[in-house]
């Protein structure tokens, strides 16, 4: 079986977390191997500089500093982690990845749209999900889903970042409909969790659709 590349997408609370562990069961429910990453993160490397972009205490670094940091933590991944197991035929589950980049630098941080394409494409040498899901959810609906928790130094920024992050990624699945599916976040859970499955289901079949539907 050729490797698969799935990566999840969308504002912070809209449910990526929760989503990439059920999904990752049921793919490993087929008996494919799975390896669930996020983004920031997953090497040694890049956990290092997450921590420096969550703590609270850097509120000074420069949008294009942080920008470089982002994509430093993809590339790391993408070569010690991502490529290598795709390499072994494995299904690769990102929890986020270069659309985050785009949606927050780019949108959000109004960095320069194509900029942070030609970055990314740098970072990732290229590396582009098979297929990409985008929880959306309203800002507000995700400001309560997180209000309990911790507020790291992201979460801490003023409502209309947020609001043109969630209208980065949209337009993002607009312009990439053919890898980009917009999955409804408001929905409960487990509706969530299959209108996931079935969009596995109907775009990447050969690679996973018939694995899944039969279990
Ligand atoms: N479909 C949903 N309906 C209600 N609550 C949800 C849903 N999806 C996630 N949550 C809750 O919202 C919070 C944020 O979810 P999480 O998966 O951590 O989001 P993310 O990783 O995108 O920030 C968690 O407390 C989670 O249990
Ligand atoms: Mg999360």
């Amino acid at each position: 079986m050729p490797g698969l590349f799935i990566s999840f997408e969308g504002i912070d609370g809209c449910g990526k977390t929760t989503q990439v562990e059920r999904v990752a069961e049921i793919i490993r429910g087929t008996g494919r191997e799975v390896v669930s990453v996020r983004d920031p993160g997953s090497t040694r490397v890049a956990d290092l500089v997450r921590n420096m972009l969550l703590d609270r205490g850097n509120s000074d670094i420069d949008a294009r500093t942080e920008l470089f940091l982002y994509l430093a933590c993809r590339a790391q991944l993408v070569e010690q982690c991502i490529r290598p197991a795709l390499g072994r035929g494995q299904v690769v589950i990102s929890d986020r990845f270069s659309d985050s980049t785009l949606a927050y630098q780019g949108y959000g941080r109004m960095l320069g749209v194509e900029l942070v394409r030609q970055a990314n494409r740098i970072a990732t040498a290229g590396l582009t999900p098979n297929v990409t899901l985008l929880i959306d959810i309203p800002v507000n609906v995700a400001r309560d889903r997180r209000s309990a928790q911790m507020v790291d130094r992201l979460e801490a920024e003023e409502g209309n970042f947020h609001e043109r992050v969630r209208n980065g990624f949209l337009e993002i699945a607009r312009r990439e409909p053919e890898r980009v599916a917009v999955i409804d976040g408001t929905l409960p859970l487990d509706e969530v969790t299959n209108a996931i499955v079935d969009t596995l289901a109907l775009r990447v079949p050969v690679m996973l659709g018939d694995v899944i539907k039969s279990a």
